[in-house]
């Protein structure tokens, strides 16, 4: 392991030591209560800043201000003009990549390598993809058949205001995945933002104000998901919710949707298998199957965690991937070496740690990994090296349940038909990957797999142009895409008779 002191970013300006407050109807505000709550460097278990603890009183307050914007000019604003704004959030967000990326490693620890990544990358690209889709809205004009002169079109209008509930895995691309499509549908927002990591969102917000962006368009609440986050999702003044998070938090969004029957969007858990037939190229493969597990701690929903790999390879393709993995590097994830950063807190550490035991007592093997790292400088933070687990069967408990942690759980297959119906013998639908040099091997399997994503001789691969979601326990609704804008729109039809 490569412990060395890097040359180390400066601390942002945002991180200026005062309570951040709410963003409500355009202005910054404290929590009704007074009550703020701290966040921590997960790398060094250091209190970064404190936040305001939004509640349900500031719920109300932050949908009201994105009610009455809704029913103000935005709600009347022409697609061109949302665009020319979404361009200009998007120029000042590419203009401040390395600021929101430093905040997203601060303060959830992901690699400043990767960060860097998400918001050069994905972040500013979807901005401007969803600028496009503004100008692109369109409904359709249709000929009823019933007797009189009759036509009829339809009207595609925003849905109105939307509450965006978000987790900590990635704070900039979250927050991006419900601000965008929002925007360019012409909605207004509440963002509630994942208490282990609020910081990014609150800057992105500051940009957008920067921007122009009109009073109460986005607003912004930090605060806990049973006060803030429960009150969102059960406003009756909210016409949907954009949910993504665990498969539990999941239901309870469809249980307080009811109360209005609220539209909803969720992206939840997974449990991606990532098949390797004995004819894969195995210098990609193998490379492959470990970050589609170990990238951003394995704290992705849509992370290949149950590794099939055929059985006349499978000694040996393990035993690759925990080389692969032994070699990655671990620690500081402002050191631009990092590979692999500490995970979001010291509770989804004791939950992976959990998980890791459980994997053992169960009769599992780790070849790599499998236990927390403590070693010097690694001490303070909540490290867990990547970890492969070997001779696991379908019915272990780190076969079936989402870990949320760098940890590959692999197992042996015999052929198709086998592989198929065991990768799909799990509740969750949202990614699955392929890994052969067969192109009707790659076709076959990737229209059996009951999942919402297939990649083939990859993994991992997002564009803004290409729609993302799960089947089954994995949610439902698309992000990214065109649908993705659909989501955060209602169809109307207006008939016109033209007696
Ligand atoms: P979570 O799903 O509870 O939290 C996600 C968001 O929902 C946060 O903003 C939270 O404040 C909010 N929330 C929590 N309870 C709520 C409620 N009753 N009503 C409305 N909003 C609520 O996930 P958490 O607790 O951060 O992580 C626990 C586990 O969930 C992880 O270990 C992982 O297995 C899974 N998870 C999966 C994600 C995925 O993308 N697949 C993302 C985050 C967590
Ligand atoms: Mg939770």
């Amino acid at each position: 392991m490569n412990i060395h002191q890097p040359i180390r970013p400066a601390k942002p300006a945002f991180l200026d030591g005062k309570a951040k407050k709410l963003l409500i109807g355009g202005k910054w505000v404290d929590a009704q209560s007074g009550k703020s709550f701290t966040t921590k460097n997960p790398a060094t278990g250091e209190v970064l800043d404190a936040v305001a603890e939004g509640d349900a009183a500031d719920i109300d307050l932050a949908v009201a201000a994105a009610r009455r914007a809704f029913d103000g000019p935005w709600g009347r604003a022409k697609p061109a003009e949302r665009q020319k704004l979404m361009l200009r959030i998007a120029d000042l967000l590419e203009a401040n990549i390395a600021e929101i990326a430093l905040l997203d490693t601060l303060d959830m620890g992901m690699p400043l390598a990767f960060s860097n990544y998400v918001a050069s990358g994905p972040v500013v690209a979807t901005f401007r993809f969803c600028a496009g889709q503004a100008v692109a809205i369109h409904g359709e004009t249709l000929y009823p058949s019933i007797p009189g002169d009759v036509l009829a079109y339809t009207l595609k209008e925003p849905i109105g205001v939307v509450g965006g509930i978000v987790p900590w895995n990635g704070p900039a691309f979250n927050a991006t995945w419900k601000i965008a499509p929002a925007l360019a549908a012409g909605c207004t927002l509440v963002l509630k933002v994942a208490e282990q990591a609020s910081l990014t969102a609150l800057r992105m917000a500051e940009l957008c104000q920067e921007a122009g962006l009109p009073d109460g368009v986005l607003n912004v609440v930090t605060g806990y998901g049973e006060t803030a986050g429960a009150a969102l999702a059960a406003h009756r003044d909210v016409d949907k919710v954009s949910f993504t998070g665990s498969t539990e938090t999941g239901r309870h969004i469809i249980r307080a949707s009811a109360g209005n029957i609220k539209k909803l969007t969720l992206e939840l858990g997974g449990k991606s298998p990532n098949i390797v037939f004995d004819d894969a190229d195995l210098e990609q493969a193998v490379p492959g199957a470990a970050m589609a597990a170990f990238g951003n701690s394995g704290q992705v929903c849509l992370a290949g965690t149950r590794l099939f790999v055929q059985r006349g390879i499978y000694d040996e393709f393990t035993a690759r991937v925990a080389d692969f993995a032994k070699a990655l590097v671990v620690g500081d994830p402002l050191d631009p070496a990092t590979m692999i950063g500490p995970v979001v807190s010291e509770e989804q550490l004791d939950r992976i740690s959990g998980y890791l035991a459980a994997g053992t007592a169960e009769g599992a093997e780790a070849l790599a990994g499998g236990a927390r790292l403590t070693e010097g400088a690694l001490a303070n933070g909540y490290y867990v090296p990547p970890t492969l687990f070997s001779g696991v069967r379908d019915d272990m408990t780190i076969a079936r349940e989402e870990i949320f942690g760098p940890v590959i759980s692999a197992m042996a297959f015999d052929d198709i038909d086998d592989v198929v119906q065991r990768a799909n013998a799990t509740d969750f639908g949202l990614a699955s990957g392929v890994w052969t040099s067969n192109i009707n091997v790659a076709n076959k399997v990737s229209r059996r797999l009951r999942a919402g994503t297939v990649w083939v001789n990859g993994y991992s691969l997002m564009d803004p142009a290409v729609p993302f979601g799960g089947y089954k326990m994995s949610g439902y609704g698309k992000e990214s895409g065109s649908a993705h804008i659909d989501e955060y729109l209602a169809s109307k039809a207006v008939w016109i008779n033209t007696l």
